[in-house]
Formats: C-alpha cells, sequence, structure tokens
C-alpha cells in the first residue's frame, strides 16, 4: 500500500495505482479530467494530456517534484507523493493550453451536435476555454461518414483519443477500423470504407467522449436534456442487457450501457463491464421489449444533472480564487 496526498487530500491505495485512479478514489472537484482513459479499456490513457497534474513531492524516499507536468492516468503513485491538480494555478494555465489545442481543429457544432450536453469537451471548454482563437490556418474538414449500418462518423469532432480504437480491438473479433496517418492528418477510418458490422460494434458510440462516433438511430431525435433515463433490462444471449433508456413520453429514443460518474461503462454482477449488444443498442426500441427498473442518476458530465453548472461555475472561482492566491504568494 502507499500514501498519496493530492491538492490536500490523503488516501492510501494497492501499490500500482494511478494517480487518476487514486483522485477517483477521492472523489469531487479533484478529479482530473479524462478525455482518452478509460478504466475498462486496456492500455487506453497517455493520449490527450487533459489529465496532467503537478508532482510537487516524489515520494518520501525521493522528495523531489517531477520537473514538469505528468498525465495523472499513467503515472503511478509512489508512497508519500503529494500531488496539486486543481490547487496548482500552473496546472490550471497547463490544462487550458491543452483545451486550447483540442479546440484548434473542433467545429463550433454544439448547437447540432447529439453530444451536446453530455460532452466531455464542452466541459473542459467552459471551465478552460476562452472565447477566441489564436489559430489563423484554415480548420481540417472532412465529409461525414457511414461507418457501418448504425454509427455515423463525424471526423471535424474526433479528438484522436483512440477509445472507439480500443472498443475494436478489444471488443470487436476481426476488426476493420482504426487511426491511419499521423500528425494533422491522423483520423478515424474504416480503411477501404468497409462496415462496422460487428455485434458489439456500437460501444464505440458509448465510449466516444465527442459526439465523433454518432448513434444513426438517435440523431436529430432530440436534446438530451429533453429526455428521461431509467434504468432497464432483458433477457439477452449476447449480453450482459443491463442498458440505459434515454425516454420521450412512452418512446424509447435511444439505448446506451449504464455509465458511471465519470461517464464508463459500469461493472455488471459478475463484476465484468456491462458492454451492449447491438441487438439491444438498435433494435430493441419498444418499452415492451424491456424490464424497467427506475429512473437512472445522471451526475457530472451532464446537464440532465440538476445544478451540474452551478457546481462547475463554484469549480470555476475556485480555480480563480486559487490562482490569485498563487499569484499572491509568488509576488
Ligand atoms: S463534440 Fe462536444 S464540444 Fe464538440 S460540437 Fe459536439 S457537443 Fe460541442
Ligand atoms: S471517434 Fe471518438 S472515440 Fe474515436 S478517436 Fe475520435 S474522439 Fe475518440
Ligand atoms: S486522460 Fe490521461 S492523457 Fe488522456
Amino acid at each position: 500500500m502507499a500514501k498519496v496526498t493530492i491538492d490536500g487530500h490523503t488516501i492510501e491505495v494497492p501499490d500500482g495505482t494511478t494517480i487518476l485512479e487514486a483522485a477517483r478514489k477521492i472523489g469531487g472537484a479533484i478529479v482530473p479530467p479524462a478525455m482518452c482513459f478509460y478504466s475498462k479499456l486496456k492500455t487506453s490513457g497517455g493520449y490527450c494530456r487533459t489529465c496532467i497534474v503537478k508532482v510537487s513531492k516524489g515520494s518520501d524516499k525521493d522528495p523531489r517534484p517531477m520537473p514538469k507536468p505528468v498525465p495523472s492516468c499513467r503515472q503511478t503513485i509512489m508512497d508519500g507523493m503529494v500531488v496539486e491538480n486543481i490547487t496548482s494555478p500552473e496546472i490550471m494555465e497547463a490544462r487550458a493550453g491543452v483545451v486550447e489545442f483540442l479546440l484548434i481543429n473542433h467545429p463550433l457544432d454544439c448547437p447540432v451536435c447529439d453530444q451536446a450536453g453530455e460532452c466531455h469537451l464542452q466541459d473542459l471548454g467552459y471551465e478552460h476555454g476562452k472565447a477566441g482563437t489564436r489559430y489563423e490556418f484554415k480548420r481540417r474538414t472532412f465529409p461525414v461518414m457511414d461507418i457501418g449500418d448504425n454509427i455515423k462518423l463525424h471526423m471535424n469532432r474526433c479528438i484522436l483519443c483512440y477509445r472507439c480504437v480500443k472498443v475494436a480491438d478489444q471488443l470487436c473479433p476481426g476488426r476493420v477500423h482504426g487511426v491511419i496517418g499521423r500528425g494533422d492528418v491522423a483520423e478515424i477510418s474504416t480503411y477501404i470504407q468497409n462496415a462496422v458490422d460487428n455485434e458489439m460494434s456500437g460501444n464505440m458510440i458509448d465510449v466516444c467522449p465527442v459526439g465523433a462516433l454518432t448513434d444513426k438511430t438517435f440523431r436529430f431525435k432530440s436534446r438530451v436534456w429533453f429526455t428521461k433515463p431509467v434504468n432497464a433490462h432483458r433477457d439477452c444471449d449476447k449480453c450482459c442487457g443491463k442498458v440505459t433508456l434515454w425516454e420521450s413520453g412512452n418512446e424509447v429514443l435511444r439505448v446506451t450501457a449504464c455509465k458511471d460518474t465519470y461517464g464508463e461503462v459500469e461493472d455488471v454482477a459478475d463484476g465484468k463491464p456491462g458492454w451492449i449488444c447491438n441487438t439491444c443498442r438498435f433494435d430493441k426500441k419498444n418499452i415492451t421489449d424491456w424490464t424497467i427498473e427506475g429512473p437512472r442518476k445522471i451526475d457530472r458530465h451532464s446537464v440532465i444533472s440538476a445544478n451540474h453548472y452551478l457546481e462547475q461555475k463554484a469549480l470555476k472561482m475556485d480555480i480563480k480564487m486559487q490562482k490569485l492566491l498563487g499569484e499572491k504568494a509568488h509576488n
């Protein structure tokens, strides 16, 4: 076991735990945002840099600080480590820079984007974004593409987090989808436009942190805040059959996996992630297909959570205050 202190909160966690996982155990505003890490997908993380933190003390044995911000999703803790996230003005500034980079090529699509209202990039933009851009070049653009019968790809909105690639790799045998090209020509592709028709491919939509992969059966049907999420299940021989139904009146507009506070698929009874199959997701759109369990509580990354943006506003004030205090101490 090892002790780590994150923004003044100390916790003891098993050796090998990452800073991000330790922060999630503490919970609340000190948890760094994560756009590419997804605990249920092996080798995810390390791509986006939104989760950076400052390690102001390496460990009890070697108390030297780490010279640069570190990605908390990859850095494991050492006994006695001291970490700063929202209490570090430099980290807040560096994260704002990361967000600026993420938005360089990102379109202002929120009013027409299905992810709006539950988008992690929208949250980051709200917390750290600036009204203008310093980018003077032409944004890269791609045509909207069909990838398979049920998924639409808006490559313009993709932040190349690789989560969908990990789903394809780890859940869909014989995958036909990945990232081609590198640098500013990197893009998600199904190679020669092959259909992503694997029975578990719809999970790519659930893991996509932005509105790049959208569910064709839900596109433009409703804004997410007009829907009512409920927990439901059915007997399914392909997946766990446990889902969240997003209803409007008696109509089921969308079916997703059940997700936790961090937008990740919850574990089901046998301790395995509750990925769902395409039959449950795309073909079971009648209330009578499901046994309804009750309303689902949605928090953190969604406008559906009551007072979410009031909490965000309070966090923003907190960050500003920390920055002022930091500057004062510096002077
Ligand atoms: S992905 Fe998020 S930030 Fe981008 S347009 Fe859609 S809602 Fe807006
Ligand atoms: S399509 Fe979505 S999940 Fe896939 S790399 Fe792009 S942002 Fe990530
Ligand atoms: S979440 Fe850590 S680098 Fe993306």
